[in-house]
């Protein structure tokens, strides 16, 4: 039977690239993404390339917490179930903003959506195979500091880069709680991680971010540097590892392993060490069932 994916972020950059690459090894793919218009468009243009590539668009908005609940209850009537989750959807480096539940808008983007989403679907992965989580870090993520006092930026002084950085360590710290609960639960799931190194996706621009070009110059200057950077369908593969590879174990994280693991073949990669620290997973987890309200696997 046909393997069921569901991509966040599909519309656009590494989150297309992995549709793209899912659809032709035979996947069903849910492309869940925020804007409509712009996802049937990116449906209409993988299709174009590959006619056959079973692609279903389904609304998501991954920061808002009533859109990730209506999203798995549509999924759940009118999809059922699923083998793969790619938590892809991100944004960097924003000015402060919030979503509606008051929450800091890269982490709820970056992290807490994907906490919630993966326990509003857990219900629904296929019980008969080994399923897998795969979440989308960063090289920044070994920047990060898990701010257990502040961790919604209630008290500090907010800085963009260092908000990214928070969310995606987070992220890394869950990944790795999740797949420890996921195996004492007795689930056939497993969850990793993967970051895609630099890539030449326009994150900056989608995320409004303090880091994209703001004059001529540098706008010159980054017209230079992009060419350099490598293209989404190569940054993507470390994701394409984690989540289909043979040999992938849970806790796993995969990047590209060239220098510095900013670019080159998908390789094991490195995690920041505050993530791997079981006690900071389970603290992490406390901290964003409260947040969310969304309690799983406790
Ligand atoms: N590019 C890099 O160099 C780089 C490096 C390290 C890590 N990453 C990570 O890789 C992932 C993909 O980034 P990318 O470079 O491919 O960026 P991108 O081209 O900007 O694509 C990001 C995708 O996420 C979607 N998205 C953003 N906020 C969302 C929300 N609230 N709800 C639903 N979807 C949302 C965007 O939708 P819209 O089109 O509607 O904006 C878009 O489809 C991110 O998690 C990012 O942190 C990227």
């Amino acid at each position: 039977m046909k393997k069921t994916a569901v991509v966040t972020g599909a519309n656009a950059g590494l989150g297309f690239e992995t549709t793209r690459a899912l659809a032709r090894q035979g996947y069903k793919v849910i492309m869940a993404c925020r804007n409509m218009a712009k996802a049937e468009e990116a449906k209409r243009k993988l299709q174009q390339d590959n006619p056959g590539a079973d692609l279903v668009v389904m609304q998501l908005d991954i920061s808002e917490p009533g859109s990730i609940q209506k999203f798995a209850e549509q999924f759940a009537a009118d999809i059922g179930q699923l083998d793969l989750l790619i938590n892809n959807a991100g944004i960097v480096a924003m000015p402060l903003s919030h979503n509606s539940a008051k929450h800091e808008m890269q982490l709820a983007t970056n992290y807490l959506g994907a906490f919630a989403l993966v326990g509003r679907l857990l219900p629904c992965f296929n019980a008969e195979r080994q399923c897998r989580i795969v979440n989308v870090a960063s090289l920044a993520h070994r920047m990060g500091k898990l701010m257990f006092d502040d961790f919604n930026w209630e008290t500090t002084p907010y800085h963009e880069m260092k908000g990214y950085a928070h969310s995606k360590v987070a992220l890394m710290a869950f990944t790795l709680e999740l797949n420890r609960r996921l195996a004492s639960s007795g689930k056939n799931i497993i969850a990793v991680g993967a970051h895609p190194g630099f890539a030449a996706t326009e994150i900056m621009k989608n995320s409004n971010s303090t880091m994209a070009p703001k004059n001529a110059f540098s706008q010159w200057m980054n017209d230079r540097i992009e060419p350099l950077i490598p293209k989404p369908a190569d940054a993507a593969r470390p994701t394409l590892m984690a989540a289909t590879a043979d040999n992938v174990q849970g806790g796993d994280y995969y990047g590209p392993g060239g220098f510095l693991e900013i670019a080159g073949k998908p390789a094991k990669a490195r995690i920041n060490p505050v993530a791997k620290v079981p006690e900071n997973g389970k603290r992490v987890w406390e901290i964003s069932e409260a947040m969310t309200g969304v309690r799983y696997l406790g």
